[in-house]
Protein backbone atom coordinates (compact mmCIF):
# COMPACT_ATOMS: atom_id res chain seq x y z
CA UNK A 1 0.00 0.00 0.00
CA UNK A 2 1.08 3.70 -1.16
CA UNK A 3 0.61 6.54 0.74
CA UNK A 4 0.92 9.97 -1.24
CA UNK A 5 0.77 13.40 -0.39
CA UNK A 6 -0.42 16.23 -2.83
CA UNK A 7 2.20 18.87 -2.37
CA UNK A 8 2.53 22.53 -3.60
CA UNK A 9 5.62 24.03 -5.27
CA UNK A 10 5.26 27.48 -3.50
CA UNK A 11 5.59 25.40 0.27
CA UNK A 12 9.15 23.33 -0.77
CA UNK A 13 11.16 25.95 0.21
CA UNK A 14 9.23 25.58 3.51
CA UNK A 15 11.78 23.31 5.55
CA UNK A 16 9.23 21.59 8.14
CA UNK A 17 6.84 20.84 4.94
CA UNK A 18 9.28 20.05 3.13
CA UNK A 19 10.61 17.14 5.48
CA UNK A 20 7.96 15.80 6.50
CA UNK A 21 6.35 15.73 2.90
CA UNK A 22 9.44 14.11 2.20
CA UNK A 23 9.67 11.75 4.77
CA UNK A 24 6.54 10.18 5.44
CA UNK A 25 4.83 9.58 2.04
CA UNK A 26 5.95 7.55 -0.64
CA UNK A 27 4.20 9.16 -3.39
CA UNK A 28 3.36 12.78 -4.04
CA UNK A 29 0.44 14.82 -6.66
CA UNK A 30 1.20 18.33 -7.42
CA UNK A 31 -2.19 20.13 -6.77
CA UNK A 32 -2.25 22.63 -9.16
CA UNK A 33 1.12 22.48 -11.10
CA UNK A 34 0.19 19.87 -13.66
CA UNK A 35 -2.97 21.05 -14.65
CA UNK A 36 -3.65 22.29 -18.08
CA UNK A 37 -3.95 26.15 -17.57
CA UNK A 38 -0.05 25.92 -15.54
CA UNK A 39 1.17 24.12 -17.84
CA UNK A 40 0.18 24.83 -21.45
CA UNK A 41 -1.27 28.77 -20.34
CA UNK A 42 -1.29 29.27 -24.33
CA UNK A 43 -1.55 27.00 -27.14
CA UNK A 44 1.32 24.47 -27.92
CA UNK A 45 3.30 27.03 -25.46
CA UNK A 46 4.25 24.79 -22.27
CA UNK A 47 5.44 25.83 -19.04
CA UNK A 48 6.87 22.81 -16.33
CA UNK A 49 9.23 25.35 -14.26
CA UNK A 50 6.82 24.81 -10.88
CA UNK A 51 5.96 21.40 -11.77
CA UNK A 52 9.29 20.08 -12.47
CA UNK A 53 10.23 21.77 -9.17
CA UNK A 54 7.72 18.72 -7.28
CA UNK A 55 8.91 16.28 -9.78
CA UNK A 56 12.01 16.94 -8.67
CA UNK A 57 11.98 16.75 -5.08
CA UNK A 58 9.89 13.62 -5.71
CA UNK A 59 12.69 12.25 -7.20
CA UNK A 60 15.58 13.06 -4.35
CA UNK A 61 13.17 11.75 -2.13
CA UNK A 62 12.34 8.29 -3.99
CA UNK A 63 9.06 9.10 -4.06
CA UNK A 64 6.50 8.22 -7.16
CA UNK A 65 4.59 10.58 -9.09
CA UNK A 66 1.12 10.81 -9.42
CA UNK A 67 0.34 13.60 -12.31
CA UNK A 68 -3.31 15.16 -12.34
CA UNK A 69 -4.57 16.39 -14.40
CA UNK A 70 -4.93 15.94 -18.17
CA UNK A 71 -8.02 16.57 -19.64
CA UNK A 72 -10.95 18.05 -17.14
CA UNK A 73 -12.96 21.21 -17.41
CA UNK A 74 -11.31 23.37 -14.18
CA UNK A 75 -8.14 25.56 -14.50
CA UNK A 76 -8.48 25.07 -18.17
CA UNK A 77 -7.16 28.12 -20.28
CA UNK A 78 -9.82 29.96 -22.09
CA UNK A 79 -8.78 29.21 -25.17
CA UNK A 80 -9.49 25.50 -25.33
CA UNK A 81 -12.45 24.63 -27.56
CA UNK A 82 -12.20 21.04 -26.65
CA UNK A 83 -10.86 19.67 -30.04
CA UNK A 84 -9.17 16.38 -30.72
CA UNK A 85 -6.54 18.46 -31.95
CA UNK A 86 -6.04 20.38 -28.56
CA UNK A 87 -6.59 17.30 -26.80
CA UNK A 88 -3.94 15.09 -28.07
CA UNK A 89 -1.09 18.19 -28.59
CA UNK A 90 -1.64 18.74 -24.36
CA UNK A 91 -1.64 15.01 -23.75
CA UNK A 92 1.27 14.63 -25.66
CA UNK A 93 3.00 17.55 -24.74
CA UNK A 94 2.48 16.25 -21.02
CA UNK A 95 2.70 13.36 -20.44
CA UNK A 96 5.75 12.98 -23.31
CA UNK A 97 8.04 16.09 -21.32
CA UNK A 98 7.14 13.40 -18.42
CA UNK A 99 8.03 10.09 -19.78
CA UNK A 100 9.60 7.90 -17.40
CA UNK A 101 9.51 10.50 -14.64
CA UNK A 102 5.89 10.16 -13.62
CA UNK A 103 4.49 6.65 -12.79
CA UNK A 104 1.06 7.31 -12.87
CA UNK A 105 -1.52 9.80 -14.46
CA UNK A 106 -4.99 11.03 -14.03
CA UNK A 107 -5.93 11.21 -17.75
CA UNK A 108 -9.30 12.07 -17.35
CA UNK A 109 -10.90 13.85 -14.50
CA UNK A 110 -14.43 14.19 -13.73
CA UNK A 111 -16.56 13.62 -16.56
CA UNK A 112 -19.67 12.66 -15.02
CA UNK A 113 -22.18 14.84 -13.32
CA UNK A 114 -23.99 14.09 -9.99
CA UNK A 115 -27.05 13.31 -11.74
CA UNK A 116 -24.45 10.13 -13.45
CA UNK A 117 -24.82 11.78 -16.81
CA UNK A 118 -21.60 13.10 -18.95
CA UNK A 119 -20.99 16.43 -17.62
CA UNK A 120 -21.00 19.03 -20.35
CA UNK A 121 -17.46 20.03 -21.42
CA UNK A 122 -15.91 21.39 -24.28
CA UNK A 123 -14.71 18.35 -25.07
CA UNK A 124 -18.14 16.64 -24.65
CA UNK A 125 -19.27 18.61 -26.98
CA UNK A 126 -16.31 18.81 -29.78
CA UNK A 127 -16.37 14.95 -29.55
CA UNK A 128 -18.73 13.51 -27.43
CA UNK A 129 -18.54 10.76 -24.85
CA UNK A 130 -15.06 8.96 -27.27
CA UNK A 131 -13.27 12.12 -26.12
CA UNK A 132 -12.59 9.45 -22.87
CA UNK A 133 -11.16 6.61 -24.54
CA UNK A 134 -9.23 8.67 -27.12
CA UNK A 135 -7.57 10.84 -24.32
CA UNK A 136 -6.36 7.14 -22.79
CA UNK A 137 -5.37 6.24 -25.99
CA UNK A 138 -3.23 9.07 -27.03
CA UNK A 139 -1.42 9.06 -23.03
CA UNK A 140 -0.57 5.35 -23.64
CA UNK A 141 1.12 5.71 -27.01
CA UNK A 142 2.73 9.12 -24.95
CA UNK A 143 3.98 6.87 -22.49
CA UNK A 144 3.36 3.53 -22.54
CA UNK A 145 5.25 2.37 -19.05
CA UNK A 146 2.93 5.00 -17.04
CA UNK A 147 -0.46 3.98 -15.34
CA UNK A 148 -3.80 5.66 -16.72
CA UNK A 149 -6.72 6.33 -14.08
CA UNK A 150 -9.83 7.84 -14.75
CA UNK A 151 -10.54 9.94 -11.59
CA UNK A 152 -13.87 11.48 -9.98
CA UNK A 153 -15.51 12.34 -7.15
CA UNK A 154 -18.96 11.50 -5.50
CA UNK A 155 -19.10 8.11 -6.85
CA UNK A 156 -17.77 6.27 -3.30
CA UNK A 157 -21.44 4.82 -3.28
CA UNK A 158 -22.73 1.81 -5.30
CA UNK A 159 -26.02 3.07 -4.63
CA UNK A 160 -26.27 6.37 -6.11
CA UNK A 161 -26.91 7.95 -9.56
CA UNK A 162 -22.72 8.62 -10.12
CA UNK A 163 -21.67 5.74 -7.99
CA UNK A 164 -23.93 3.06 -10.88
CA UNK A 165 -22.81 5.68 -13.56
CA UNK A 166 -18.85 4.82 -12.96
CA UNK A 167 -19.64 1.55 -13.02
CA UNK A 168 -21.28 1.57 -16.57
CA UNK A 169 -18.68 4.21 -17.39
CA UNK A 170 -15.60 1.96 -16.04
CA UNK A 171 -17.72 -1.65 -17.55
CA UNK A 172 -18.15 0.07 -21.22
CA UNK A 173 -14.26 1.01 -21.28
CA UNK A 174 -13.17 -1.97 -20.40
CA UNK A 175 -15.42 -3.94 -22.89
CA UNK A 176 -14.25 -1.26 -25.72
CA UNK A 177 -9.70 -2.50 -24.12
CA UNK A 178 -9.60 1.25 -23.45
CA UNK A 179 -6.31 1.75 -21.70
CA UNK A 180 -7.40 2.39 -18.49
CA UNK A 181 -5.53 1.02 -15.30
CA UNK A 182 -7.04 1.72 -12.34
CA UNK A 183 -9.85 3.91 -11.40
CA UNK A 184 -9.33 6.60 -8.68
CA UNK A 185 -11.84 7.73 -6.21
CA UNK A 186 -11.26 11.45 -4.93
CA UNK A 187 -12.94 10.59 -1.10
CA UNK A 188 -13.34 14.53 -0.12
CA UNK A 189 -15.81 13.41 2.62
CA UNK A 190 -17.44 15.01 6.01
CA UNK A 191 -18.21 13.04 9.07
CA UNK A 192 -21.26 11.18 7.86
CA UNK A 193 -20.22 7.58 6.58
CA UNK A 194 -19.78 6.65 3.25
CA UNK A 195 -22.60 3.63 2.30
CA UNK A 196 -21.65 0.93 0.56
CA UNK A 197 -17.79 2.31 -0.01
CA UNK A 198 -15.63 -1.09 0.18
CA UNK A 199 -18.40 -2.50 -1.91
CA UNK A 200 -18.02 -0.08 -4.58
CA UNK A 201 -14.33 -0.57 -4.61
CA UNK A 202 -14.56 -4.24 -4.62
CA UNK A 203 -17.40 -4.06 -7.63
CA UNK A 204 -15.26 -1.92 -9.94
CA UNK A 205 -12.12 -3.65 -9.22
CA UNK A 206 -14.29 -7.02 -10.33
CA UNK A 207 -14.20 -5.42 -13.75
CA UNK A 208 -10.71 -5.75 -14.23
CA UNK A 209 -9.04 -2.37 -12.80
CA UNK A 210 -6.85 -1.15 -9.58
CA UNK A 211 -8.96 1.31 -7.96
CA UNK A 212 -6.89 4.18 -5.52
CA UNK A 213 -8.09 6.67 -3.04
CA UNK A 214 -6.82 9.92 -4.82
CA UNK A 215 -7.65 13.11 -2.84
CA UNK A 216 -8.86 12.25 0.62
CA UNK A 217 -9.88 14.37 2.91
CA UNK A 218 -12.45 14.50 5.82
CA UNK A 219 -13.57 18.19 6.38
CA UNK A 220 -15.28 19.54 9.71
CA UNK A 221 -17.17 22.48 10.44
CA UNK A 222 -14.65 25.59 11.33
CA UNK A 223 -15.60 25.78 15.47
CA UNK A 224 -14.58 21.66 15.63
CA UNK A 225 -13.09 20.71 19.09
CA UNK A 226 -11.37 17.36 20.32
CA UNK A 227 -14.60 15.42 19.74
CA UNK A 228 -14.80 16.37 16.43
CA UNK A 229 -10.95 15.37 16.00
CA UNK A 230 -11.69 12.16 17.67
CA UNK A 231 -14.54 11.19 15.23
CA UNK A 232 -12.67 12.58 12.05
CA UNK A 233 -9.85 10.02 13.22
CA UNK A 234 -12.48 7.14 12.96
CA UNK A 235 -13.63 8.59 9.74
CA UNK A 236 -10.04 8.17 8.32
CA UNK A 237 -9.79 4.88 9.51
CA UNK A 238 -12.73 3.24 8.20
CA UNK A 239 -11.04 5.38 4.74
CA UNK A 240 -8.11 3.14 5.30
CA UNK A 241 -9.90 -0.01 5.82
CA UNK A 242 -12.15 0.24 3.04
CA UNK A 243 -8.82 0.50 0.80
CA UNK A 244 -6.75 -2.50 2.50
CA UNK A 245 -9.98 -4.94 2.64
CA UNK A 246 -9.94 -4.78 -1.47
CA UNK A 247 -6.86 -6.82 -2.51
CA UNK A 248 -6.73 -4.39 -6.00
CA UNK A 249 -7.09 -0.81 -3.74
CA UNK A 250 -2.82 0.05 -4.02
CA UNK A 251 -2.61 3.59 -2.49
CA UNK A 252 -3.97 6.20 -0.45
CA UNK A 253 -3.68 9.91 -1.36
CA UNK A 254 -4.38 12.22 1.00
CA UNK A 255 -5.65 16.24 -1.03
CA UNK A 256 -3.06 18.24 1.45
CA UNK A 257 -0.14 18.12 3.86
CA UNK A 258 -1.48 19.90 6.74
CA UNK A 259 -4.63 22.20 7.88
CA UNK A 260 -2.68 25.25 6.51
CA UNK A 261 -2.68 24.23 3.33
CA UNK A 262 -6.05 22.82 2.57
CA UNK A 263 -8.44 23.69 0.03
CA UNK A 264 -11.71 23.19 1.94
CA UNK A 265 -11.82 26.07 4.04
CA UNK A 266 -11.90 28.40 0.26
CA UNK A 267 -14.36 25.58 -1.13
CA UNK A 268 -16.26 24.54 1.72
CA UNK A 269 -17.11 27.94 3.42
CA UNK A 270 -17.17 27.16 6.97
CA UNK A 271 -15.43 23.87 7.00
CA UNK A 272 -11.69 23.02 7.76
CA UNK A 273 -9.49 21.04 9.29
CA UNK A 274 -9.91 18.50 7.03
CA UNK A 275 -5.73 16.72 6.83
CA UNK A 276 -3.87 14.54 8.98
CA UNK A 277 -1.34 17.40 10.11
CA UNK A 278 -2.38 21.01 11.50
CA UNK A 279 -1.19 23.84 10.05
CA UNK A 280 1.35 24.37 13.01
CA UNK A 281 2.40 20.68 11.39
CA UNK A 282 1.59 18.51 14.41
CA UNK A 283 -0.12 15.19 13.89
CA UNK A 284 -3.59 15.04 14.66
CA UNK A 285 -5.73 12.07 15.79
CA UNK A 286 -6.56 11.61 12.39
CA UNK A 287 -2.55 10.44 11.83
CA UNK A 288 -2.26 8.46 14.11
CA UNK A 289 -5.38 6.43 13.04
CA UNK A 290 -4.22 6.37 9.70
CA UNK A 291 -0.44 5.61 10.64
CA UNK A 292 -1.65 2.74 13.00
CA UNK A 293 -4.36 1.33 10.18
CA UNK A 294 -1.73 1.27 7.94
CA UNK A 295 0.80 -0.77 10.12
C1 LIG B 1 -8.26 21.87 -6.09
C2 LIG B 1 -7.01 22.40 -5.39
O1 LIG B 1 -6.85 21.72 -4.18
C3 LIG B 1 -7.14 23.90 -5.16
O2 LIG B 1 -5.93 24.42 -4.68
C4 LIG B 1 -7.50 24.59 -6.48
O3 LIG B 1 -7.73 25.97 -6.22
C5 LIG B 1 -8.74 23.97 -7.09
O4 LIG B 1 -8.52 22.57 -7.27
N1 LIG B 1 -10.93 17.71 -7.44
C6 LIG B 1 -9.74 17.69 -8.11
C7 LIG B 1 -8.64 18.60 -7.67
O5 LIG B 1 -9.55 16.85 -8.98
O6 LIG B 1 -7.82 19.00 -8.74
C8 LIG B 1 -9.14 19.79 -6.93
O7 LIG B 1 -8.02 20.51 -6.41
C9 LIG B 1 -10.09 19.38 -5.84
C10 LIG B 1 -11.28 18.65 -6.39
Amino acid sequence: MVAGVAVRADRLGDAGYAEAAGRLFGSVTPENEIKWQPTEPEPGRFSFEAADRIVDFARSHGQRVRGHALVWHLQLPPWVSGSLEEMRRHIEGVVGHYRGRVAEWDVVNEALSDDGRFRPTPFLRELGPAYIARAFRIARAADPQARLVYNDYGAESPGTPKGKALYRLVKGLVQLRVPVDAIGFQTHVDLRPIPGFERQLRRIAALGVDVALTEVDVRLPESAGPEELEAQAVAYRRIVEACLAVERCRSITFWGLDDGDSWIPEFFPGSGHALLIDEDLRPKPAYEAVRRALG
